[in-house]
């Protein structure tokens, strides 16, 4: 096992009713003006927004508001907010809603206090040195931004997906009401808990030798997703299953089970130009590109991939062929996502095969290579552009 420190100084406040108390929060968390930042409408049309409004009422906590937070969200909104927030002399972003909304009002918190484009930090001009606080109200378990220290905007002119990361960004509390997860459409769940799932996988494929508690939380949070996925699919009003992926959606990427080992996240850069490009879904793209990426890469650790599809998919160890049996675990995976309803290949997921040179050519790998589990030349990435386009069952 490597060095590690390991931070989430969030606050989780988790269960049923427990948006209600958003106010109090505000308040023991330093807020006392407050931008109240939401996506396309669902947050408006649930009622949660006006319990937030009655909440922070109750508290005597003055707000203004900022919608409109679009999924793989624009620079553009960014922009907005920030302007806004110095108008109104915000001290603390709220954030309602998905991955979508927390990475914006991480962007603009970013934005408010430094003087320059907040887009700096997304494209490696500059790191984060200061920011104001983020609280988060969650409405749909995936991205895990309401405790990962990330946040991911495209820039419309030219849609460049790019991220930035700081501690800085982690929310100081993370209000987590299952509850809330319940009007979630069955895609839309799909979706959340296949990046779930692929933020354990970018960490669980590592060369660091002798992490078995990682290894273990890393597969009791798949065991999990596995389980409860077709229970909430099935039956969306089911709030121990909502409960159990919710808390998984944290666990997954707040880096619990990622620390002390090396990571890859090559299967995440590589879609990011797939949903940066089509405008799909996160969890979509990532349907298609991650079986596609362990396809490719499974030779680099075949038994690493046998530990796989033995403790998470069920196979039986052929000693005699081990690849057979990394292989049957990589198909078991892909047919998981598609009994969920998820794609598998780029017809499915409405992207195009001859557009896979631009988006090798936006990853900026160059002549060099991209670092990970194996290391990926941009040969590499575009032969895993090509399974994921004809991929099938
Ligand atoms: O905009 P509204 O109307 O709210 O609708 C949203 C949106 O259309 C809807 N939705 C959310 N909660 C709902 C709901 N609909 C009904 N009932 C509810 N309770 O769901 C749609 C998707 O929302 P979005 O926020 O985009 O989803 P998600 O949480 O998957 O976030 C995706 C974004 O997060 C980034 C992704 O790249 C993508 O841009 N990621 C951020 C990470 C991070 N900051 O740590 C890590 C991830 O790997 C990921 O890259
Ligand atoms: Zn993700």
């Amino acid at each position: 096992m490597e060095n590690f420190n390991f931070y989430s100084p969030t606050e989780f406040v988790f269960g049923k009713g427990r948006e209600n108390e958003v106010g109090f929060y505000v308040r023991k968390h330093g807020g006392t003006k407050v931008l109240i930042h939401y996506g396309g409408g669902s947050a408006v049309r649930s009622g949660l927004i006006d319990k937030v409004r009655a909440s922070l009422d109750a508290e005597g906590i003055g707000y203004c508001e900022l919608g409109g937070v679009q999924p793989n969200p624009r620079d553009t909104l960014v922009y907005k907010g920030i302007d806004l927030c110095k108008a109104e002399g915000v001290d603390l972003i709220l954030a309602v809603g998905g991955g979508s909304v927390i990475d914006s009002a991480k962007a603009i918190a970013i934005g408010v206090l430094y003087d320059g484009d907040f887009w700096d930090h997304y494209c490696g001009k500059a790191e984060v040195k200061q920011a104001l606080p983020v609280g988060v109200i969650l409405t749909i378990a995936a991205a895990g931004s309401e405790g990962s220290p990330d946040t991911v905007i495209t820039k419309e002119d030219g849609m460049l997906k790019r991220g930035a990361g700081s501690d800085l960004l982690r929310a100081r509390f993370s209000i987590l009401d299952p509850e809330l997860t319940q009007t979630l459409p069955a895609y839309q769940t799909a979706c959340g808990a296949t990046d779930i799932m692929a933020h354990v996988f970018e960490r669980y494929f590592t060369n660091t030798p002798e992490v078995e508690v990682t290894d273990r939380l890393c597969e009791a949070v798949l065991l999990t997703m596995i389980k409860e996925t077709p229970r909430v699919i099935a039956d969306p009003d089911n709030y121990d299953a909502r409960a159990n992926i919710m808390w998984a959606g944290m666990v997954a990427h707040n880096n619990i089970v990622g620390v002390g080992r090396q990571q890859d996240w090559n299967s995440h850069g590589i879609e990011h130009e797939l949903s940066g490009l089509y405008d799909v879904a996160h969890g979509a793209g990532l349907a298609v590109i991650m079986p596609a990426w362990m396809e490719y890469v499974h030779k680099h650790d075949v038994m690493r991939f046998c530990q796989m599809a033995v403790r998470v998919f069920g196979c039986h160890m052929n000693f005699a062929d081990p690849e057979a049996t990394a292989m049957e675990g990589i198909r078991r995976f892909r047919s998981f996502l598609h009994s969920i309803g998820m794609p598998i290949n780029f017809a499915e997921l409405g992207a195009k095969e001859e557009d896979i040179p631009v988006m090798v050519e936006k990853l900026g790998i160059g002549s060099g290579k991209r670092a990970g589990f194996m290391e990926l030349s941009a040969e590499d990435v575009t032969e895993i552009y090509r399974i994921a386009a004809h991929a099938s069952l």
